[in-house]
Parts: C-alpha cells; structure tokens; sequence
C-alpha cells in the first residue's frame, strides 16, 4: 500500500468553489475562470502516490498550485473535492480530534520562511511541538537537542533565532520538523530562500538525514535541478494541473510536451542519468574455461581485437587481446596467464557524472555490472565525453 494516496483532488478558491469546480470545461483556462467567476483554480484534479520512504517532488512555476497541493496533504488547505489516504486512512474525512493527532504525530512541514519564533532560542524553537504534545520539559530539550546536533547545530542551543543565517534558520526549521518523529515530511520551497552554496549544503544535508531515517517526503521546488537531485520521482505541474510524474530519468527521456521540456534543458543530464542508459553491448565474450584457442575463435567470429573474459556466472574476470591469445596458443598458456585484470567495473546506476575521472585512468573502456554482478555492457571514454 502507498503511504499517501491523492485521488482526483481539486483545490478551487472563492464563495462557492463546489459549484465552479462542478461547473469547470475541461479545457478551461485559470485566467478566464478568474475574471468570469471570480474563484482562483489551485489544483484541479491531482491524483498521484507515494510510496513509503519516497522522496517525492513537485515542480511547476509560481503560481501553477504547489503550495495548494501540499498544503491539501495536511489540511491546512481542504480539498473541493477528491481523497487523500494516508496509510490507507481519508485524512479529508478526519475531525478536529483526528485531524490534530495526525498534525503531530504523522506529517510534519517545513516551511519557506522559516516560520520560527523569534523571540525563543534555537533549543525552545525545536522543543516547542514536543511540550505542545505534553513530553516533560527535560525530555523535550533532550530530544530537541539531539535533533540539533543531527543537522549540524550542536552548539548553537541557546543562540537566538534571529542571530543565525538563512541556512542555520532553516537547519531549525528542519530539527523542529524532524523533532516529533512525523513519518512524513512535507517541504515547501524549504531551500528557495537559502543562497546557493548553502542550499546544496542542505541539500546535501537532506539526502544523508533521508538515508539514515527513511521518511516519506514531499518536496516542493521550483528548481529543476534541485528536484532531479533529491526526487525518487518527479510531478510537473502546470495551471494547477499535474501534467507529468516520473523518475527524472523517464521525464528527460520522455518529456510530455513543450512545457517539461523547456524545465529540462537547465538539466546537467550526466547527474541524472545512469550509465546503463549510455552503454554499450560488449563486442565479444568469453568464457575462462573454454581457454585461448575459443577466445580468438570468438575475436575473429566478431571482427573484433579483444575480447571480455567472464566465468559461469558471467562475472568479468579480465580482458584478452587478440595478439596475446595467439601468443597463449603457441606457447601453450592460460587465459588467466595473458589476460589484463586491471578493467574498472562499475554498477550500472553510476551516474555518468561519477565516470569521468574513471575514463582518464582506464587503457579500457569501463566494464559495467547488473545487480546480480553480470558484465552487461562496457563505456567507451567517447560516450561518456559525447555526454558532457
Ligand atoms: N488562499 C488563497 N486564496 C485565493 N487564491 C489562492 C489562495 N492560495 C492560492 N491561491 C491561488 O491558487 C493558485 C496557485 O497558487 P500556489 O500558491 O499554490 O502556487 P505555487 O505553485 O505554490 O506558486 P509559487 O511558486 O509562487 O509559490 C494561484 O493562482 C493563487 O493565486
Ligand atoms: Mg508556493
């Protein structure tokens, strides 16, 4: 089961927001809607999934319904119409009661702004949620500064908010958030404001506390760049629509129309594609056991000049030439005896980025591996240069 599920949500805002959403062509325009009715379109039938532990991002230009749509996932905005499961449960069904314990103990925000109170310290900014849930004031400012310390304040415990930098503001902002335990994390442009270097900082930061605690996250952005680095998968939205979701992979490959791809182009695509999207099919294998005379059987089957020497389970194990498996024929040695071992090996989700500093050292194009360890292509330096 998905940890979250929006089914069909509308976001539509003014006096009588059912009966505009009911009243809606589906072809409709945000800006005539606006002038004829006077309702503001946020989001108009959203539906997508979120796995657990996903990081999921959405992306779109201003105006085009993010914040609605993560403000619907925890009610801070209620959806027109549509669902919302969350753990299976309709949160747009919750009472007060429900609704509250959901706020506290499930999905945490982490806002722009900042939203911190300025006149408390940094222990008591992350303390606050917990002593609002009736934890002791000791255990509260533990827990707060353990929370701290994992993103990166220990130190600054009683400094006061209003001395600290965009990017230590916003460490507090994601220590109070992260301070309750919530599931879910929900973060709206939590970076935008930060200035560049201080946002791959946290960006940085984001990623290594997501390996460690594995939450389910919903990142909105607006930078293309940054939701390709931190999204599992990747929701574009335009005029309060969702108009593409999908890895970043399958969205630079795919990009449903003009609009997502004008969002590409900024892409540094060698950080966001594997190798195995570049790679090509070794020209020739061999098996170890079926020694030289099969190898160069195999060179010359090919027209090729060397060939990949890999055991039973098609693990490599080195390169053979063809001059050296003639040299191995005559003077009656071994593959293992001639063949070259120092071929680098890489795993097939490699970012091509990761392989440039490997191509310069390599006399071989790079070996690349499956999961189950398999040689299942190679990179010449020529691909991995043509995609730069
Ligand atoms: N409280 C509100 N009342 C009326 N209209 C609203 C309200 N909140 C949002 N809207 C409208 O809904 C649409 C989407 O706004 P939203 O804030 O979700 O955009 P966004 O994608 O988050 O933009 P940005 O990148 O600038 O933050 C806009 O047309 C906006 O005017
Ligand atoms: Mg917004």
């Amino acid at each position: 089961m998905p940890k979250i599920e929006v089914k069909n949500i509308s976001k539509v805002f003014g006096p009588s927001p059912k009966k505009v959403l009911s009243q809606l062509e589906k072809n409709f325009d945000k800006q005539d809607v606006l002038v004829e009715t006077s309702h503001a379109i946020g989001v108009y039938k959203a539906s997508f999934e979120v796995e657990e532990g996903e990081v999921f991002v959405i992306i779109g230009l201003s105006g085009s319904g993010k914040s609605t749509l993560i403000r619907c996932l925890n009610l801070l905005n209620k959806p027109t119409s549509g669902s919302i499961l969350v753990d299976g449960e309709d949160i747009v069904k919750y009472d007060r009661k429900e609704l509250r314990e959901f706020r506290r103990h499930k999905a945490a925000m982490v806002f722009q702004n900042f939203a911190l109170f300025s006149h408390k310290n940094v222990l008591d900014n992350v303390a606050f949620g917990l002593k609002i849930r009736g934890i002791s004031r000791d255990e509260a400012r533990a827990k707060a500064k353990n929370m701290l310390s994992m993103v990166g304040l220990e130190g600054y415990e009683e400094s006061p908010v209003n001395a600290l930098s965009g990017g230590m503001k916003q460490r507090v902002g994601l220590a109070r958030a992260l301070a309750n335990d919530p599931e879910i994390l929900l973060m709206d442009e939590a970076f935008s404001a930060l200035d560049p270097i201080v946002r791959r900082d946290m960006q940085f930061e984001l990623i290594k506390l997501q390996k460690k605690l594995k939450k389910t996250i919903v990142f909105i952005t607006h930078d293309i760049n940054e939701a390709f680095k931190l999204g599992d998968r990747v929701a574009i939205m335009k005029d309060a629509r969702i108009v593409q979701i999908g890895t970043p992979e399958e969205i630079l490959a795919n990009p449903c129309d003009d609009y997502v791809e004008k969002f590409t182009v900024d892409i540094d695509k060698t950080k966001v594609l594997p190798v195995r999207s570049i790679m090509s099919v070794p020209g020739c294998l061999t098996k170890i056991k079926d020694g030289p005379k099969v190898a160069l059987q195999e060179m010359k089957a090919n027209s090729v000049s060397s060939a990949y020497v890999v055991d039973e389970k098609l693990h490599l194990l080195g390169i053979v030439t063809l001059s050296a498996a003639m040299k191995a024929i005559e003077e009656k040695r071994s593959l293992a005896d001639i063949m070259h071992t120092d071929v680098i090996e890489v795993d097939q989700e490699t970012m091509i980025s990761d392989l440039v500093p490997l191509a310069t050292q390599s006399a071989y194009p790079i070996a690349v591996k499956d999961e189950q360890g398999r040689l299942t292509g190679i990179v010449t330096r020529v691909a991995i240069l043509s995609h730069l």
